[in-house]
């Protein structure tokens, strides 16, 4: 029996989650291939450049802010009920907290596009880190402010079914599904403190035309108080596949139960402190603050290391007890031909790259090199833009059966599609890092570097535009074969009652070796708001003395 039949109420909103985040997926897709196009001289008659920043905006929020909160809102309801074997505990309020973020996304998403209708003053042309100076429509912050309050509520929904589970369960250690999804919540309350304050206390009264002057630096902060973690928001639940469901694609079982507890705990403590590092470039925060910021920045590459390594574990575990032997040569025998394996698995190296661009991010001074050029771009493509997207969408081959009770459709083209995706990436990507360490800028419309094809592009910066150009057409080629198949076995795959083999074996490990004080929420709670409180109160004091509307004024 598959999950559909045990849990019809969980199945019934977690596929509402996922329609949503395909929806956003495909059409926040499609702007990065009109985007990809328009860095050549040769493709970008669709759109204008004024039009291009309302494509990049839409680009962005429905990519990294909607499809990623939508997917993993999806899996969570899928991991939780599974886990804790119950369906949500009040249907009522597990649409509600769809519904609130539906409508906000709506209201965003109308006043993005808002920006491609000739003469609309409904505009939101803010790119998807909407900080001021640039403004935006007061529908599009009002938006975001209720895709965030159906967040909350969506991780409240998965803390009641806990706190239910508990009452039947008094000795039972927390399942590790749901352990996983409690701690990256208990991450995102943390971080989103920083951008509630920022949206509802400064850009809406800012927007609305209550307050006219803002201090620039501020709302900056804020942003980048939930910027970083916001990164981690996407990565753990790719994490949360990797440790959870990859394992078993492999044929194995996971290493260690204590390993994967301990690296989210570590993420709960280091995701939010770490955020100015986004803002080396900024005047107005002292360098001793940056300086912490990149300490701790190079800390979080521990509970990354450790997951390569349970991972990595557990996937040659899952190759042994596939006939696998040697050094190296049990890679050979992992299922290349499982789409969801080979999705995960490209993914997980896609994310070694991103890693190591993410280093040099980091650091204080050659971040200056790279610091808004397409380098970061480059560098969050492999991350999100792969580490988490290709996981989506690979684990969705495994998923959407269990939940629609259909086999999968295309087999072989979904086979093509993860491959697809990391060939693509690895031209356009590349490209990207290399025309940033030359300096070419992101987020313009004017990036062109030579004119049409008769000129020689090999080895300068157009050469580049190209790969991106056509990196960027292979993905958006992956995305469509990846919309279809899913679309089609959603729609047209044959019924079954067991659509895929849907059992997670035990840790190697297992939870009896798990100290019990990894469990105790309420402790690594308080232990990250005091960390935060450390990292953020100093700074935030000396922007605000002078006025929280106070343009301009810098500390002394
Ligand atoms: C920016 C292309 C998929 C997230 C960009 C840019 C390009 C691009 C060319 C740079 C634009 C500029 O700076 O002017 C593509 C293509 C994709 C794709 C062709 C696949 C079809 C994704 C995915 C995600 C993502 C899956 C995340 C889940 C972003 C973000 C930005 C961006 C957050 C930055 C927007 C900004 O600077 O405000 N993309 N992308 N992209 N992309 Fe993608
Ligand atoms: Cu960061």
């Amino acid at each position: 029996m598959t999950f559909l039949h045990h849990y019809p109420k969980a199945a019934k909103v977690a596929k509402a989650n996922f329609i949503v985040a395909f929806i956003a997926l495909a059409i926040g897709g499609f702007f990065g291939f009109v985007q990809a196009l328009h860095r050549t001289d040769v493709f970008r008659g669709f759109f204008n450049s004024g039009e291009y920043y309302s494509i990049l905006t839409g680009h962005g929020v429905l990519l990294a802010l909607i499809f990623t909160t939508f997917f993993i809102a999806g899996l969570f309801v899928w991991g939780v009920a599974r886990s804790l074997d119950r369906e949500p505990e009040s249907m009522a309020f597990s649409w509600a907290w769809f519904w609130l973020m539906t409508i906000g996304l709506v209201m965003a998403a109308v006043t993005i596009i808002g920006g491609l209708v000739p003469g609309s003053s409904i505009r939101a042309a803010v790119l998807y880190t909407f900080y001021p100076p640039l403004q935006a429509h007061p529908a599009f912050y009002i938006g975001l402010a209720l895709v965030l309050v159906g967040s909350w509520m969506a991780g409240l929904d998965w803390f009641w079914s806990y706190k239910e589970w508990r009452k039947d369960n008094p000795n039972e250690r927390i399942p590790i599904l749901t352990f996983m999804a409690l701690f990256t919540m208990m991450m995102w309350y943390v971080c989103t403190i920083g951008l509630a304050l920022e949206v509802v206390g400064l850009l809406i009264p800012w927007s609305l035309g209550w307050v006219t002057e803002i201090e620039p630096l501020l709302p900056r902060t804020l942003f980048w108080f939930f910027g970083h973690a916001v990164v981690y928001f996407w990565l753990l639940p790719a994490y949360y596949v990797w440790y959870a469901i990859l394992p078993k694609l492999s044929g194995g079982r996971l290493f260690s139960d204590s390993m994967t507890r301990i690296v989210f705990i570590i993420f709960l403590l280091l995701s939010t402190p770490v955020g100015y590092h986004h803002q080396y470039a900024d005047a107005g925060i002292s360098v001793g603050f940056k300086f912490y910021a990149m300490a701790t920045t190079m800390l979080l590459l521990l509970p990354s290391l450790m997951t390569l390594f349970t991972v990595v574990a557990s996937m040659e575990h899952g190759a042994r007890q596939r006939g696998g032997k040697g050094y190296l040569k049990w890679i050979g025998k992992l299922p290349w031909d499982s789409p969801a394996f080979v999705g995960c698995a490209l993914a997980g190296i896609m994310f070694a790259a991103g890693g190591f661009s993410g280093m040099i991010n980091a650091g204080m001074n050659i971040n200056l090199l790279i610091h808004n050029t397409i380098w970061v771009p480059g560098h969050f493509h492999l991350t999100v833009g792969t580490a988490v997207a290709l996981t989506f969408m690979a684990i969705s081959y495994w998923l959407i059966p269990q939940l629609t009770g259909r086999e999968l459709k295309f087999k072989k083209l979904a086979l093509v599609q993860p491959y697809a995706w990391f060939l693509g990436m690895t031209l356009m990507s590349n490209a990207m890092h290399r025309a940033g360490l030359a300096g070419v800028p992101r987020r313009t419309a004017e990036p062109q570097y030579s004119g049409f094809e008769f000129e020689p592009i090999f080895g300068t910066m157009a050469e580049m535009d190209w790969q991106i150009a056509i990196g960027g057409t292979i993905l958006t080629i992956s995305l469509t074969l990846f919309l279809w198949v899913i679309t089609a076995s959603w729609l047209g795959g044959a019924k079954s009652d067991k659509p895929v083999d849907d059992y997670i074996p035990e840790p190697l490990s297992g939870v009896e070796h798990t100290p019990a004080v990894l469990d105790n929420m309420k402790l690594w709670f308080a232990l990250a708001l005091i960390i935060v409180l450390l990292a953020y109160s100093f700074p935030l004091w000396e922007m605000v003395q002078d006025g929280i509307f106070e343009p301009g004024a810098l500390p002394r």
